[in-house]
């Protein structure tokens, strides 16, 4: 019988996270890096990326900032290889950057602004999905996690989230689609759905937008919104051994959101 700490052993570990420079991503970068992996964080935003080295530096840990745009795949191409020239192959890949884009009404909606949404968010968890596992192939292990919404197991409760809530619906099938398609090769691939986060995402939509968020808040059986740390014990569950069986999952995170 193993224990709850080789269950969870991430020592070694090499975990690559997207968009690890703010948010979620910067949350499961140190965290699991705090549990003892050796993680490489991909953002687009340079500065970002140096404020999370900071972080685990002040946690006394190391994250490995790479500056990474995931909507062009030679950018996530090269991410990876800089991981292999560090460290060797991942075993663990989370496709976390994500944008809202634009909100408003779907007539007003450019063609460009729904294609860069669908960019970022679906080509751009590709793009690191397919990355991570042509890499983990020759092992015939790794886990891939990526990140969809609540959002993508349901509609939005507000108009104008037209793009984003498609691409994380598309999210939840990629990650179930991916699952069947890895799994004969030893790689699982899930999700985690977060609920609402306060993080820098929308423009700083959390600190500015008080009666949306206190809406989010009140729709929540938890009564509140989560931090970023609160995604670090579902990343870490997902990226162990923990989960072996677990494949094709889209685990959320939302204090209760979904449950109603
Ligand atoms: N915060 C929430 O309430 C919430 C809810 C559900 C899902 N999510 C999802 O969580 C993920 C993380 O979002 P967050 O809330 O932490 O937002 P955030 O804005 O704080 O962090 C997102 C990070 O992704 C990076 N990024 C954006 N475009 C990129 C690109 N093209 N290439 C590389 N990096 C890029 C940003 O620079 C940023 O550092 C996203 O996929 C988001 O859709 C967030």
């Amino acid at each position: 019988m193993r224990s709850l700490e080789e269950l969870i052993d991430l020592d070694g570990k090499v975990v690559v996270v997207t968009g690890a420079g703010s948010g979620i991503g910067r949350g499961i970068a140190v965290g699991l890096a705090g549990l003892g992996a050796v993680v490489y964080g991909g953002d687009v935003d340079a500065d970002g990326l140096r404020g999370t080295e900071a972080a685990a530096e002040e946690d006394g840990v190391a994250v490995h900032g790479v500056e990474c745009d995931v909507a062009e795949e030679d950018s996530v191409e090269a991410l990876f290889e800089a991981v292999a020239a560090g460290h060797g192959p991942p075993d663990v890949a989370f496709a976390n950057a994500g944008i809202s884009g634009p909100m408003g009404p779907v007539e007003e909606l450019s063609t460009a602004q729904w294609h860069r949404v669908l960019a970022v968010n679906l080509d751009g968890a590709f793009f690191v999905a397919r990355a991570a596992y042509r890499r983990m192939l020759p092992r015939r292990r790794g886990k891939i996690v990526l990140t969809s919404s609540t959002w993508g197991l349901r509609a939005a409760p507000d108009p104008g989230f037209t793009p984003y809530a498609a691409s994380k619906g598309a999210i939840t099938n990629l990650t179930r689609q991916l699952a069947i398609d890895m799994a004969t090769n030893g790689v699982t691939v899930n999700a985690i759905a977060p609920g609402a986060f306060h993080t820098n995402i929308g423009d700083g939509f959390y600190d500015q937008q008080p009666d949306a968020v206190e809406a989010l808040r009140q729709r929540t059986p938890r009564g509140r919104i989560a931090t970023p740390e609160e995604a670090v014990g579902p990343a870490a569950f997902l990226a162990s051994s923990a989960s072996d069986h677990v494949n094709g999952h889209v685990l959320a995170v939302d204090g209760g959101y979904l449950a109603w």
